[in-house]
């Protein structure tokens, strides 16, 4: 198994998938990461496993995706801007354990149909995202690298995803680690939302759009996660505040 840096050093979007079942141990090391996830931060993350790759978990549109999935994530919690952030923050830790176990995701919020997944929603959730999970195809065919190349072409410059006071040479090594991650991260529509502020020896994220939405929410964790997986590759483990502005609380 990859570990979760050089997983998240491999993973894309991946949006052509083989024909072919996940196997079930894998969706148990699956499973144990979804239920702890439930358990520990109060979302209501589902997995559906059909075995069966000629039985889609999911329909996925055919403009965007090509091949079938056996398996997918549909990632619930709360509808509200903070739930949105958690979904990010969790479904990213668990793409990137299917990641490391060899699988191909993708997070997918509006290419789908509704229809084809029936998830248990509490009071107060929502179906924020999908995320199926198969095996890539070995050639991706052409429709599938004009789709990524197209929108990765509106990929911000790495600098971009300071905000200091500092110049870029006396940043602490571990502080651009977790930038250069946070920008190899999914975002929605590749918008990159999220920075990452260091200023008085504090380091925050945030939105620094103008124009926030609700799946901004899903990126900000997503991008706190990936910000924590760089940072600790670069020695240095922590923990996020959640919140627009959140702080990261590095460990002493
Ligand atoms: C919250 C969220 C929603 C997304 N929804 C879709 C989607 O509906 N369809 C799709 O093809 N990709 C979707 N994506 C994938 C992004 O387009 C992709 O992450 C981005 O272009 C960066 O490319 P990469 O993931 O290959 O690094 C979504 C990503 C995120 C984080």
């Amino acid at each position: 198994m990859l570990t979760e840096f050089e997983a998240m050093e491999k993973r894309v979007s991946v949006r052509a998938y083989e024909k072919r079942a996940v196997e079930p141990e894998i969706m148990l090391e699956l499973k144990e990461l979804t239920d702890e996830i439930n358990a520990s931060a109060g979302l209501h993350f589902q997995l559906v496993d059909t075995r069966d790759a000629n039985a889609p978990a999911v329909k996925l549109s055919a403009a965007m995706f090509s091949g079938t999935v056996s398996a997918c994530a549909l990632l619930v919690g709360p509808e509200d801007e903070l739930g949105g952030e958690m979904v990010g923050y969790y479904g990213e830790k668990l793409v990137l354990r299917a990641v490391a176990l060899g699988l191909g995701t993708c997070w997918v919020a509006g290419t789908f149909d509704r229809g084809s997944v029936d998830p248990v929603l509490n009071d107060g959730e929502k179906l924020w995202c999908v995320v199926p999970l198969g095996y890539a195809a070995e050639k991706v065919p052409f429709k599938q690298r004009t789709i990524r190349a197209a929108i990765r072409k509106k990929d911000r410059k790495p600098e971009d995803f300071i905000e200091s006071d500092h110049g870029p040479a006396s940043l602490p090594r571990w502080v651009t680690a977790g930038a250069e991650a946070v920008k190899a991260g999914p975002s929605a529509v590749n918008q990159q939302p999220v920075n990452i502020v260091y200023r008085d020896g504090l380091v925050i994220a945030r939105l620094w759009k103008e124009k926030k939405n609700r799946m901004m929410y899903n990126d900000l964790g997503i991008a706190k996660y990936q910000f924590q997986v760089g940072a600790e590759h670069a020695g240095v483990l922590g923990f996020w505040n959640f919140g627009d502005g959140g702080e990261f609380i590095a460990d002493n």
